[in-house]
């Protein structure tokens, strides 16, 4: 724990992860994160219930602490997509044979790694445009990823999934798009609709993508894998208290607050909230808003939700998409599952 709080100290905003030299970083429209996050924080923590969008997790420190969740043992996603990564990747990569893999909301670029991997095993070159919020994470991962694949071009891209899929650079076809970790269940059904339309929109008849979703499942596995033992996800949680301090200019004291996450059956979802100990009002300073929390009152600050692969086969069907492959780890815990535009 104290090395990892050390570690924690090393990546704060503004703490020097550097520019990484010969590789292009664009910023596009969505990067504005400030703007964004005065509308959605006034409107959010002034309706009942509060609530506040998931991307705001993801500054340098909600990112690392991301990382430090999918290290935890009760968080499955994370180990059981990339098992089956490094299964099916070159497998997939002879299906696509793809120019440019796009992966979006790429963070860390870890389980990338399978796809660099098969690609030096099968002698192929790809290029490679991660896409994330969080600049400090792509520029991380982008001076990993020149050490390691001297030989991949990458051009790094910030901005907001929800509206910058229009402003994509192209890059060399077809393009095999990335979208891991069931990050889609963070989006509503109407929100992954419009997302993965607006998604099909962009591609062309040979671009393929590959979606990585949870699958629904026991509970008492699914409240574990967002309540870990070593107290990251609540941290993690806590971390949006943090951004709105930074940012907002807001007070809010973590000590008033507390990390509550579960599997709500009838909707299918993880819901994670933040939950006022006692009644107490919250200044944000810089938006001029005072939040007034009662005892017991909550902010949702993400869903995650959970799928059958028919829930997601239709889903991705409304959307446009063919369903071509779908590979699923032996517990049926986690699918990754290659569509392609019909
Ligand atoms: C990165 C959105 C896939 O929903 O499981 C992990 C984020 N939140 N623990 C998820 C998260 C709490 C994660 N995604």
């Amino acid at each position: 724990m104290e090395q990892d709080m050390q570690s924690l100290k090393d990546f704060d905003v503004g703490r020097g992860v550097r520019p990484v030299t010969g590789v292009p970083l664009v910023h596009l429209p969505g990067s504005v994160r400030a703007s964004g996050l005065d509308k959605d924080a006034r409107w959010g923590l002034s309706r009942t219930p509060k609530r506040l969008p998931a991307k705001y997790f993801y500054d340098a420190r909600g990112s690392l602490l991301f990382e430090h969740i999918c290290a935890t043992p009760e968080y499955y996603p994370t180990r059981t997509e990339s098992a089956l990564l490094e299964r099916h990747a070159c497998g997939i990569l002879d299906q696509v044979a793809p120019g440019t893999l796009v992966e979006i909301g790429s963070g860390s670029s870890v389980k990338t790694n399978h796809f660099f991997v098969a690609c030096e095993r099968a002698g192929r070159c790809v290029r490679y445009q991660p896409f994330d919020v969080c600049d400090e994470a792509l520029r991380a991962a982008a001076a990993r990823l020149k050490r390691r694949y001297s030989w991949l071009e990458m051009e790094l891209l910030v901005g907001d999934y929800a509206v910058d899929l229009p402003a994509l650079p192209h890059s060399r076809g077809p393009r095999l798009f990335l979208f891991l970790g069931g990050t889609i269940g963070n989006l509503s059904h109407d929100e992954a609709l419009s997302f993965l339309s607006a998604l099909r929109a962009t591609m062309h008849v040979e671009d393929y993508l590959l979606l990585g979703f949870d699958r629904i499942k026991d509970k008492h596995i699914l409240d574990a894998a967002y309540n870990d033992a070593r107290g990251y996800t609540a941290q993690f949680n806590m971390n949006l208290l943090r951004v709105l301090n930074t940012r907002l200019g807001a007070d809010f004291d973590e000590r008033q607050f507390m990390h509550v996450a579960f599997f709500n059956e009838d909707e299918g979802q993880i819901e994670m909230h933040l939950k006022a100990r006692r009644a107490h009002a919250v200044t944000l300073a810089r938006i001029g808003l005072v939040a007034s929390f009662a005892r017991d009152e909550t902010i949702l600050t993400e869903i995650s939700r959970k799928f059958t692969p028919a829930g997601m086969r239709a889903l991705l069907e409304a959307a446009g998409f063919g369903w071509c492959r779908h590979e699923e780890s032996d517990n049926g815990y986690f699918s990754l599952v290659l569509a392609a535009p019909v």
